[in-house]
């Protein structure tokens, strides 16, 4: 659990009641122009089948976490292989949080707890982030964990122009133990 700016933040693994949250959060007009939109075919059900899996498997799968707040539902993050680099340590990272409690610092803290759990018994993980180069605020949560910029691959370029048909440049950020040991910006000097 960490305390910041007077709220109580703690993740805790999916669970399947979290389903209908997570989609009402997806689907939320808000978000659009910021992620790639859900697919019409997307259900809390088809999420459900989705987050079964998880990264530490050999097989193309994510794992959810639930952000909380007080206790309540605030937002989720996603990990899932890289499409560039299924069945090793690549972990593909998304994220949302609701949209009352944007601009309260909670993604870095949320994600500071995920991150440092998780380098703590697999070092050499690689963390992958990417989002629309205008998304500014996720821009500022990547750049305030110690993510540097990466290379699309040519078939994660392709993906992402064939997700948005071209409207949006897509950017791609990496974290690996290294850098995170040496970001500037640790979060409890977070204000
Ligand atoms: C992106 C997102 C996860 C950021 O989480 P957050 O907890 O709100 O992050 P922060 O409070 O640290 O704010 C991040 C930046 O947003 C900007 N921001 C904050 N409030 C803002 C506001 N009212 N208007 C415009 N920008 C604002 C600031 O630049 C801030 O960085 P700073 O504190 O260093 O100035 C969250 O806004 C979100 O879920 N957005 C919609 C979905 C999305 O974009 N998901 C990620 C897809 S890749």
């Amino acid at each position: 659990m960490r305390k910041g700016v007077g709220l109580q933040i703690t993740i805790r693994e999916y669970i399947p009641a979290d389903a209908e949250k997570i989609f009402a959060l997806r689907k939320d007009p808000r978000l659009r122009g910021m992620q790639y939109a859900p697919s019409i075919l997307e259900s809390p059900e088809s999420q459900n089948a989705l987050f079964q899996s998880g990264p530490d498997i050999p097989r193309n799968g994510w794992k959810c976490s639930c952000i909380l707040v007080d206790g309540n539902f605030a937002g989720h993050i996603s990990q899932g292989y890289s499409t560039s680099c299924v069945g090793d340590t690549t972990v593909l990272l998304g994220w949302n949080i609701v949209p009352e409690l944007w601009g309260r610092k909670i993604m870095v803290r949320a994600l500071e707890l995920l991150i440092s759990a998780r380098f703590e018994s697999q070092p050499r993980l690689v963390f992958i982030a990417c989002c629309f180069a205008s998304n500014n605020r996720c821009l500022r949560v990547i750049e305030k964990l110690g993510f540097r910029v990466d290379r699309l691959t040519a078939m994660e370029r392709l993906s992402h122009f064939m997700m948005t048909w071209g409207r949006e440049r897509v950017v791609k950020h990496r974290l690996d133990f290294d850098l995170w040991q040496n970001r500037s910006t640790k979060v409890a000097e977070i204000g």
